[in-house]
């Protein structure tokens, strides 16, 4: 069992000290908003992750976690501290790190305090520092510096990479594929290591830039899988193939694997757009050309469009026509809309002229926040499709799947445009129904 202090309660911060305290440490979450604190320590997560509540709950009964405003107080108890800040995409695709410099500057500053005003054997213990937000190769490093500027007393410099996805954060964290430790000595990355003793999945120890990169890769490399699968979906279509029975086909092949082959309305979220756009950056930066991850992008910002071409296939010109929108998150399983291809089909079909009238789960509020009156929100699928000229479900929900045919017969039209794979389509179209899909035959 050991002390942690995580800075930061944002999906990875919070998740990150709640399945820590999971695991047996006591854990002190930091986070500059006492709204997000007090909420916290009342066992409500301030994000909506599935079990992430239960499992808060459960910590704060065990007393195994608390959520501070305090840095110093944080830092006090700990032995280690994750930094687990955001850090936001720049305008030219570069990282911000303006976040997690700070907070690593405030971190040295407390370090220092708690080596000067403490004479406890505990000050003297070597603290650990652990870089867990998504960072370019070499930030580690130079987060190493920043501490050594604030007169940080001898501690250790860790990159510990998260590899947790919206909806399944919990689950990913407690039952990852593996483990990635970088540190330059080997100590640091042992303790750390031995923090995820619960954790049966390979451990690889490496060093800091190496672990940077390794995330990087693999966000990279899963986008490039997506946008490869909505190109051979948009080829698919022209030879009359349906590309999910072609990924079923190639999945089988262990060097291939069939997740992440599931083409559609593109990727969408806070993660692929971000690490994939900054690791263009830094490589153009250091003279590395970038051919395919130029391309992963370019696909991407255009397949949210493939469902606006295939409504206006089935009705012609949208002026006018009502467009029942089923999905308005990034993804199922989630309220988070960030760069979601469902917002940029409901902005889209608005511009040419559409009444959109759409319904989410679960991000409704957040996309009103976003799109205001632009466009009506449904409270239930059926009251969507109600008099809609046509259908365009963009958000995996597998809700989506069980809307009964009755549902779709409120409709005036009978054009379904499917910018997923969630729906029936032989029993839409053996209903007398259109069925256009991405990729599909
Ligand atoms: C992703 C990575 O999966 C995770 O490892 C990393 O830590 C953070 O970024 P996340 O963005 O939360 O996680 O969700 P993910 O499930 O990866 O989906 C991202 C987007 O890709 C969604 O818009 C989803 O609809 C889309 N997607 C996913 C596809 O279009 N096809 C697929 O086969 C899988």
């Amino acid at each position: 069992m050991a002390d942690l202090c995580v800075v930061g309660t944002g999906y990875v911060g919070l998740v990150t000290g709640a399945c820590f305290a999971e695991l047996g440490h006591r854990v002190w979450c930091v986070d500059l908003d006492d709204r997000k604190v007090a909420l916290i320590n009342a066992g409500k997560s301030p994000i909506y992750e599935p079990g992430l509540d239960e499992l808060l709950k459960r910590s704060l009964k065990r007393h195994a976690l608390v959520a501070t405003t305090s840095l110093s107080e944080a830092v006090t108890q700990a032995d280690f501290s994750f930094l687990c800040v955001g850090t936001p995409s720049a305008e030219d695709g570069s990282t911000d790190l303006s976040i997690i410099r700070r907070a690593a500057s405030e971190l040295g500053k407390a370090l220092h305090d708690k080596h000067v005003n403490s004479r406890k054997s505990k000050a003297k213990k070597r603290h650990v520092v652990i870089v867990k937000s998504t960072v370019p190769p070499g930030t580690s490093e130079s987060l190493d510096q920043l501490l050594r500027e604030a007169a940080a007393p001898d501690f250790g410099m860790c990159m510990n990479p998260e590899f947790l996805r919206e909806g399944s954060a919990v689950n990913d964290f407690l039952q990852p594929d593996r483990i990635v430790v970088g540190g330059n000595e080997r100590k640091d990355v042992d303790a750390v290591g031995r923090l995820y003793a619960g954790v049966k999945v390979p451990l690889i120890k490496t060093g800091l830039r190496t672990a940077e990169m390794i995330k990087y890769a693999s966000n990279s490399f899963l986008a490039t899988k997506i946008s490869f699968a909505n190109e051979l979906a948009n080829m698919c279509e022209q030879f009359g193939i349906d590309v999910y029975e072609v990924a079923d086909g190639m999945g089988y092949d262990r060097r291939i694997g069939r997740a992440f082959l599931n083409a559609g309305a593109g990727f969408g979220g806070s993660c692929f757009k971000k690490d994939v756009s900054s690791l263009i950056y830094e490589a153009k930066k250091r003279g590395s050309r970038t051919a395919i991850l130029d391309a992963v992008m370019g696909v991407n910002e255009l397949q949210p469009f493939r469902v606006v071409d295939l409504l206006e296939r089935g009705l012609g010109s949208l002026s006018g026509k009502r467009i029942a929108l089923l999905g308005l998150a990034f993804k199922d399983e989630t309220d988070d809309i960030r760069d979601s291809a469902a917002i940029k089909v409901a902005r889209a079909l608005v511009k040419k002229g559409a009444l959109v009238v759409a319904y989410d789960p679960k991000a409704a509020e957040n996309a009103r926040r976003e799109l205001g009156g632009a466009i009506l929100y449904a409270n239930s699928p059926k009251e969507a499709l109600k008099d809609a000229d046509a259908c365009a479900l963009v958000t995996e929900w597998k809700s989506f799947g069980k809307i009964p045919l009755s549902a779709f017969k409120y409709m005036r039209g009978r054009l379904v445009v499917e910018g997923r794979q969630v729906l029936d389509k032989k029993a839409l179209k053996k209903a007398g129904f259109k069925y256009l899909g991405i990729g599909r035959a």
